[in-house]
């Protein structure tokens, strides 16, 4: 990792990109509202495709939703996503998809701009969170069906993904590994696959 000069060590910001992890082990130990409300800051101010804002996130925190949330989460063949349950706080990442003009202009281009702006908004969470000593773990693996119904949430909202926040208990002793640089950039030419 090089920092920002010679000699110099990783810049802060580099530290928090090396630190993160996804965490599948969390305390009980409840996250401040201070910092919760650091990371929906975070999530707040990222970009979006003609500005659309298209997050909404549902706030999980009380022990009898989160339990009914985990139920119809985590159940059967997603039981493997039970840990979830054990964080203080669930985030349910929902997204508007934005008015007709954009919804078009992502069907021309074959892109789902508000999924990519989801993904960059829940970024943003994570890495806050990750400044600020918390601990997450972007979560695809339920039953969204579900959780749809158990939450009551609308049709005009798309289901994205969970989050959930808390401190870890356990970090993974090994890091995932990565591609190389040169496996995933190329200069002038196509990377290659
Ligand atoms: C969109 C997305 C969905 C994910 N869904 C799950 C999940 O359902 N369960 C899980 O344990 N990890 C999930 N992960 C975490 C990945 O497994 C993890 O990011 C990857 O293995 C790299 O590990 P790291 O995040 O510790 O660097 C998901 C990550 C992303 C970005």
């Amino acid at each position: 990792m090089t920092g920002p000069g010679p000699g110099a060590g990783p810049t802060p910001f580099q530290t928090i990109l090396r630190g993160r992890r996804s965490i599948r082990r969390f305390s009980p130990a409840p996250v401040e509202p201070e910092k919760l409300r650091a990371c929906l800051e975070a999530a707040r101010l990222a970009p979006s495709a003609h500005n659309v804002q298209p997050w909404r996130i549902m706030v999980v925190d009380d022990a009898a939703l989160k339990a009914k949330l985990a139920e119809a989460a985590f159940g059967g063949f997603f039981k493997a996503s039970r840990f979830a349950a054990q964080a203080p706080v669930i985030l349910v990442l929902l997204a508007r998809p934005g008015r007709a003009v954009v919804r078009l202009g992502s069907r021309i281009q074959g892109v789902p701009y508000y999924l990519l702006d989801m993904g960059i908004a829940g970024e943003h969470i994570v890495l806050q969170a990750e400044e600020l000593g918390l601990a997450t773990c972007w979560m695809g693996w339920f039953n969204y069906r579900k959780v749809r119904r158990g939450l009551g949430i609308p049709k005009s909202y798309r289901l994205v993904a969970l989050m959930p926040l808390g401190y870890a208990e356990k970090r993974p002793l090994r890091e995932p590994p990565r591609r190389t640089l040169e496996g995933i950039a190329a200069w002038n030419e196509v990377p290659p696959e």
